[in-house]
């Protein structure tokens, strides 16, 4: 009986990630600021997908389709670029991905007997389940709001957390995102354990004496379930708009700030499309219009991706140091090295700093940029960390996830202090 499950469960897994036959992904290491200004080309001409981006001091990883092996690797050679394979069957390697996560989920319900937003990979409804959880349980000072509707209709959910129901408006806000990038799955994760630290598990009880939270898990719940249902590499939403061929936009590109003319795609059917205009999508009209309303209480705003082990700051359209760039640069160094010190031996070390300056290429519509740029003084971009864990899979193992949410949070509670400190209200 159990050969036949395990049997049956290999070949559902065979069958979902069938359309990443014969995709490989590399890691390539830029020599010089050319070698890494050129990646954004080469990303065009190749279609790669860039999963990691590269730096002077550490290497990218990029993902290739069939199609384009020989001609990428050819214009590698040319170039005179480092790179080597990350993983040579990327189908095969998604699906060791999957076995992991079902294992660490049998693991996770002999340990606990239910499962929780951060301590695996979870589906939509068990990071919802949470959430609806936690504002029950703690509403005296937790409360669920659907922002909207997602495009497919699903509620965009922020939990606001705040001793005063936020009628204390001399309380700076910190202000939290994730999971605008479907695929970023370690995002949402550091989301949810900043919500388990601040009702469940109270270890620095100045952080909700002292602030109001806004923080909202998945931004892209349409995009968060099409990468479980369908396409594991999926980025973008998932709106259907009928000037366009292809579904989907780049939340990440789609703000209203230099809006699409740096870094993004007018190909709807590319992974960087910033839509038909700005705005043009729900999901980043929900964020946009609670950085309005709390405009001039938020002190930090913080969006989560993956992956690069990077806390990134404006301006990320054209490489310029904003007015506040000292602070910015100063909180993002304080977090790095709270995060340094709860970190494990073997992953990266963050680097900080002008996002165009760390990663070699502007991209307009972001939203860290737009967010400083109606006045949140301290706005930043996170990739976290994003090894491959075990032998054989893709991204980082299921089993370091609630590192990563931990370590992150260190880096957010000294964010928030300092932030608080800096902070003038308008
Ligand atoms: C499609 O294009 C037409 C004409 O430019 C425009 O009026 C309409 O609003 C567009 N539709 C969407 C969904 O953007
Ligand atoms: C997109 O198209 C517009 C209008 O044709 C053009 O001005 C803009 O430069 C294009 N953007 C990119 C990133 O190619
Ligand atoms: C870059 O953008 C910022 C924000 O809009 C602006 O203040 C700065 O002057 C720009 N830099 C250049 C070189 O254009
Ligand atoms: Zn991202």
């Amino acid at each position: 009986m159990k050969a036949l499950v395990v049997i049956f469960l290999f070949v559902v897994v065979y069958a979902k990630h069938e359309q990443y036959e014969g995709w490989k992904s590399y890691y390539i290491g830029p020599k010089t600021q050319e070698q890494l200004q050129a990646i954004g080309s080469l990303a065009e001409e190749f279609e790669l997908d860039v999963l990691a981006y590269a730096n002077l001091e550490r290497e990218g990883v990029v993902l290739v389709k069939p199609e384009y092996q020989d001609g990428f690797i050819k214009a590698l050679e040319e170039r005179d670029f480092a790179y080597k394979i990350h993983s040579a069957d990327v189908k095969q390697s998604l699906e060791y991905d999957d076995i992991a996560i079902e294992n660490r989920r049998k693991e996770n319900l002999a340990r606990n007997g239910r499962e929780l937003p951060y301590d695996n990979y979870q589906e939509l409804e068990v990071i919802e389940d949470y959430l609806r959880h936690v504002a029950s349980r703690y509403a005296d000072k937790a409360t669920l709001v659907s922002g909207a509707d997602s495009f497919e209709g699903r509620p965009i959910y922020y939990l606001k957390i705040s001793t005063t129901n936020f009628e204390d408006t001399s309380k700076p806000v910190i202000f939290i995102d994730a999971g605008i990038h479907a695929r970023e799955w370690i995002s949402p994760p550091t989301v949810t354990w900043a919500i388990h630290k601040l009702l469940e598990d109270v270890t620095e009880p100045d952080l909700l004496e002292r602030f109001d939270w806004i923080l909202i898990p998945v931004v892209n719940p349409d995009g968060y379930k099409f990468t479980f249902t369908d396409t594991r590499f999926w980025r973008k939403t998932r709106s259907i708009d009928q000037n366009v061929t292809c579904p989907g936009v780049d939340g990440n590109r789609n703000y209203d700030f230099y809006w699409n003319t740096v870094g993004t795609s007018n190909n709807s059917c590319a992974d960087t499309f910033a839509g038909s205009r700005p705005f043009s999508e729900i999901e980043t009209r929900v964020v946009d219009s609670l950085l309005n309303e709390y405009l001039d209480r938020i002190a930090l705003y913080l969006t989560m991706h993956s992956y690069g082990s990077m806390i990134l700051y404006s301006w990320g359209h054209n490489g310029t140091l904003s007015d506040n760039a000292i602070n910015l640069h100063i909180v993002g160094i304080a977090m790095a090295e709270e995060i340094l010190v709860h970190s494990l031996p073997h992953f990266p070390t963050y680097l900080v700093g002008n996002a165009v300056l760390v990663i070699g290429y502007a991209a307009s519509g972001a939203s860290e940029d737009y967010a400083h740029s109606i006045g949140i003084p301290l706005a930043y971009t996170y990739e976290l960390p994003g090894l491959s864990g075990g032998l054989n899979g893709f991204h980082l193992d299921p089993r370091y996830i609630e590192q990563v949410s931990r370590e992150t949070w260190e880096g957010i509670a000294v964010g928030a202090r300092i932030a608080g400190d800096l902070f003038v209200k308008k």
